[in-house]
């Protein structure tokens, strides 16, 4: 068919490889290749990273292909992640993108995951459309890297109202889990055992300012200090308390993020409001932003799970937006590990 849009997007920033093809902008194949290999060391190792980037991006990619029915032919352009991320994760991408954009003498364009975590809300189904957000909206990023809540004017408008000082929400997460001895990547096993703790059994700190920036760096210490003297009194603290432990930390999580994004809200008088990255699966997360539809009058977009870890729909879909506008990178296009919006 002539004059359609057949973007292939490639993402391998941190610790997943993953391949799409987006058509018009409606996703036809969306594939992932997590890798295991880092859950014994509590953390991704990035020279692991690269060299499993290294041996599943021809078979996701190939795979996306078939899974479309698209030949390496039919494709219009290949976007691929240029950073934020580790630099060895996105060499692997990168290279790869270019070779085949040179080989197929068709455009390569540059994307940025944190805008790819954003435009994912565009994203469309081959079964039909769902609402999309209407600019401007306020969307929180939250990652295991990210924590941002930005106003997005249209598709290549950011401005960041507030973020992170410190530590990520997924990094927060990720951490408190480590201490509690659950496996990595913490935040998706935390968030399940909380289903069945009180969050309000126990208290931990965590920095108030009156601006819209985060701080978890403090939060994650008074965490660690509760733990230990628990179990200084008790050997199986941890293990006794652990569902109260983890629903008690989310709350204190979700809850200072909504502080903020409340707040941004009422400065902005923005009442759309999305949420996008890794720890927008988290289940509190959720379900509070959809109560404040009912209580302050929002307009929420919530990402469909397979959307909100890194993925490469998100990449091709913002691929497809560049391509539109015909914002092409050139052979020498490199990757940049600390990329901001
Ligand atoms: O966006 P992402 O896949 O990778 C980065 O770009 O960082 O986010 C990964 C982060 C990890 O910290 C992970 O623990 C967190 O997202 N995460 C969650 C949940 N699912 C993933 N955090 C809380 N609750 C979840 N259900
Ligand atoms: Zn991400």
């Amino acid at each position: 068919m002539a004059n359609r849009s057949v973007i292939l997007g490639i993402e391998s920033s941190c610790d997943d490889t993953s391949a799409s093809i987006v058509i018009d902008g409606v996703k036809h194949s969306n594939v992932v290749a997590s890798q295991s290999v880092h859950e014994q060391y509590g953390g991704v190792v990035p020279e692991l990273a690269s060299r499993a980037h290294q041996k599943n991006i021809i078979p996701v990619v190939d795979t996306a292909l078939k899974e479309a029915g698209i030949s390496k032919e039919e494709l219009s352009a290949i976007a691929y992640t240029q950073g934020p991320g580790l630099m060895g994760s996105l060499i692997v991408g990168s290279s790869f993108a270019k070779s085949m954009s040179s080989a197929l003498n068709i455009p390569l364009i540059e994307v940025n995951h944190m805008q790819g975590h954003i435009l994912a809300h565009f994203i469309q189904e081959k079964e039909g459309k769902s609402p999309l957000p209407k600019f401007p909206f306020l969307c929180l990023t939250v990652s295991g890297g990210h924590t941002q809540i930005v106003k997005v004017t249209d598709y290549f408008g950011f401005e960041i109202l507030g973020e992170t000082k410190d530590d990520a929400a997924g990094e927060a997460f990720d951490k408190v889990a480590k201490i509690l001895n659950l496996p990595y990547p913490g935040g998706p096993v935390l968030d399940q055992l909380a289903q069945k703790g009180n969050p309000k059994a126990f208290e931990f700190g965590i920095s108030q300012s009156n601006d819209l920036d985060f701080s978890f760096s403090g939060f994650k210490t008074s965490f660690l200090y509760a733990v230990q003297k628990g179990v200084d009194r008790h050997a199986n603290f941890i293990e006794e308390n652990i569902h109260d432990l983890c629903a008690s930390a989310q709350h204190t999580i979700i809850s200072t993020l909504f502080k903020k994004l409340e707040k941004a809200a009422n400065a902005t008088g923005i009442k759309e409001i999305a949420i996008a990255g890794g720890v927008s699966a988290n289940s509190l997360l959720r379900s509070e932003l959809k109560l404040r539809q009912t209580t302050l009058g929002w307009s929420a977009y919530i990402p469909k799970f397979e959307y909100c870890t890194d993925n490469a729909a998100m990449v091709a879909i913002t691929g497809y937006f560049k391509f539109l506008r015909k914002d092409f990178a050139e052979l020498s296009s490199a990757p940049t590990a600390r990329l901001t919006l």
